[in-house]
């Protein structure tokens, strides 16, 4: 039987099921199983996971394939240059994730500089003996500097967000653009990274992850931040030199990192478990029932497209 559209089984619930609903031919199997090898001769469109990678070798084995739909707005996990010399369209999920992801970039800033989860621990361990004055002091944030990494559209929304509790933005962009950036509630400089992390007392990263940022964030540009700077990554962990990120914790170079993504996750760094003034997340940025729906939505609907 020809499989027209072969779908990884990680899918599951609101998107698999607009998937079925809009391809009665769709095939499920799991990722990389011998059912999904076997659909990949006559399968015109593949959909997965971020966390299920395309190869260039999966797309010598799919002669058909006119289309790869991933149920994320990031497509670093996909051959994106040899699709394009092939002609083969990536439909993504951008623009309906972006308010729930500078939402969760926010929290984490938040949780990590009112120490949200060391309160909550204390509470729950029934050992708090009631209010004192330097009891879990954190760090206000008005008047602040915050270093946005990337321009798009996640990165203005976040923006929009540290503005209104008196924040200054400032941005970098990797293609090297220097007019400043409207984010929608005020105009914010652009800069140049160095320049950018010697004033950045927050570095939010909002840049996709490409051969130009992957490990952009290294030993060396950390340490051009302000001592004590609050790092938050709710783009993707190859972006930042995990290792450098740690060691800067627990010297105190860094005052803080909050993460959402890992490199190679699920896996994390051991080291991690264990790390001071660090708050940590399992992928949630788009994790709100409303944007998952969308995603799902736009993801069905570039996908017909992209086979009509
Ligand atoms: C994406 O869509 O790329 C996000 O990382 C999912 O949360």
């Amino acid at each position: 039987m020809s499989t027209r559209i072969l779908a990884s089984s990680t899918l599951v619930g609101r998107s698999l099921f607009q998937l079925g609903e809009r391809f009665p031919e769709l095939c499920i199997a799991p990722y990389r199983s011998i059912a999904w090898k076997a659909g990949l001769p006559s399968a015109e469109a593949l959909v997965v996971l971020l966390s299920e990678p395309i190869t260039e070798a999966d797309l010598k084995l799919a002669p058909q394939l006119k289309a790869i739909g991933t149920y994320s707005v990031g497509t670093n996990h996909l051959p994106v240059e040899a699709c394009i010399q092939r002609g083969i369209r990536i439909v993504n999920t951008p623009g309906v994730l972006t308010e729930a992801t500078a939402d969760l970039a926010l929290t984490l800033l938040l949780a990590l500089t009112r120490r949200v989860s060391e309160g909550e621990a204390l509470v729950r361990s029934g050992a708090w003996k009631g209010w004192a004055p330097e009891q879990l002091l954190g760090t206000s944030l008005s008047g602040k500097i915050c270093g946005i990494l990337g321009s798009g559209p996640i990165g203005r929304a976040f923006a929009k967000r540290v503005w209104a509790l008196g924040m200054r933005p400032i941005f970098w962009d990797r293609d090297g653009r220097n007019h400043p950036v409207d984010f929608g509630a005020g105009i914010a400089k652009r800069l140049p990274l160095k320049e950018l992390l010697h004033l950045s007392s927050v570095l939010s990263l909002h840049c996709p992850l490409t051969d130009q940022t992957r490990g952009i964030l290294d030993r060396r540009m950390l340490g051009l931040l302000p001592t004590g700077a609050i790092l938050i990554n709710t783009a993707r962990g190859g972006v930042l030199d995990e290792s450098a990120a740690l060691e800067k914790l627990h010297t105190g170079s860094l005052g803080g990192v909050g993460l959402d993504v890992y490199e190679g996750e699920p896996r994390l760094n051991p080291a991690w478990f264990t790390a001071p003034n660090a708050v940590l997340l399992p992928h949630l940025g788009s994790a709100t029932r409303e944007t998952r729906e969308a995603m799902a939505q736009l993801l069905c609907d570039g996908l017909a497209q992209a086979l009509s």
